[in-house]
């Protein structure tokens, strides 16, 4: 039983959504993907923070409490070693309108499933975009329209993630991951505010750099800077701490892992060993 749906455990492809499921028809929902090492989800307690204030800020209410969200994660995680935990809340099912139907029930779904781990010395190129998205990034909705259309963009043009830029020139995040610089020695990376999402590991890479005595700057960076960067990587639940080597098939730095870069993806592995356990 690998998934759980609506107060319900069930086997993955027995789950059924109605077709007016507010999730289907209007991208009404949020979510969360949580990584899982060595049968351990790693930071837990921030991605169900996270989905809480997701809930909030599109007025849907948590489906169950978060205790009960969390013991769900953990019974659907027996037997899976490297594996990930997806969740999604949306408010509900009812004949369609744009107005929020009176005493909806939030459809909740969670399950799990194993993932191959990258190979550890993989890189990434990128592939710049345009970011036409809305100005409420910092909630993590289902509403995914640029980014996966960002992403298919990128990897026809043979690249492995899409790097969201404003018309005003500063480059926000990847279609599913957070993007760092390193310049004059110090690590930029857009501040969490509207345009992003807030990662986890964006968070747990903020604390390593602190650690390590990195110099931080919570500013974003324009694509003339991004693209002179001496390092550039990005992260993500799923994408962990991933060099980027090129931007548009422009050398970034030596166009490899810099010394930066492989420190902190270093110390993630290590916050990694320390954390799931
Ligand atoms: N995406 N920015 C965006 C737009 C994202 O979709 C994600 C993650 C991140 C990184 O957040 P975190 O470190 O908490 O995973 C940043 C998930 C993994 C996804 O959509 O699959």
């Amino acid at each position: 039983m690998n998934l759980y749906l609506n107060g319900e455990y069930l086997p993955l492809e027995q789950g059924r959504i109605s077709v007016e499921d507010r999730g289907f028809q209007f991208g009404d929902g949020v979510y969360e993907v949580i990584r899982v090492y060595r049968g351990k989800p790693f930071r837990l307690a921030k991605h169900l923070s996270r989905l809480e204030q997701s809930v909030k800020g599109i007025e849907i209410p948590l489906p169950e409490p978060l205790q009960k969200i969390e013991e769900v994660c953990r019974t659907l995680l027996k037997g899976l070693e490297e594996a990930q935990i997806y969740l999604q809340v949306t408010r509900g099912a009812a004949p369609r309108m744009h107005a929020f139907p009176q005493d909806l029930r939030p459809t909740f779904v969670a399950y799990a499933r194993a993932v191959q781990p990258h190979p550890p010395d993989r890189v990434f190129s990128l592939k710049t975009l345009a970011d036409d998205r809305w100005g409420r990034c910092h909630l993590k909705t289902t509403c995914l329209l640029p980014n996966i259309l960002g992403k298919q963009k990128a990897v026809e043009a043979g690249c492995d993630e899409g790097l969201f830029v404003r018309d005003n020139g500063t480059v926000t995040e990847g279609t599913s991951s957070n993007a760092f610089f390193v310049r004059g020695g110090a690590l930029f990376t857009h501040p969490a505010d509207n345009r992003i999402l807030n990662g986890v590991t964006r968070e747990a890479v903020l604390e390593i750099a602190r650690q390590q005595g990195v110099r931080m700057r919570h500013q974003p960076v324009t694509l003339v800077e991004a693209m002179a960067a001496e390092e550039a990587f990005v992260t993500g639940t799923l994408t962990e701490i991933m060099p980027a080597v090129s931007i548009d098939g422009k050398q970034v730095g030596s166009g490899k892992p810099g010394p930066t870069t492989l420190k902190l993806r270093t110390a993630f592995r290590e916050l990694i060993a320390k954390e799931c356990v």
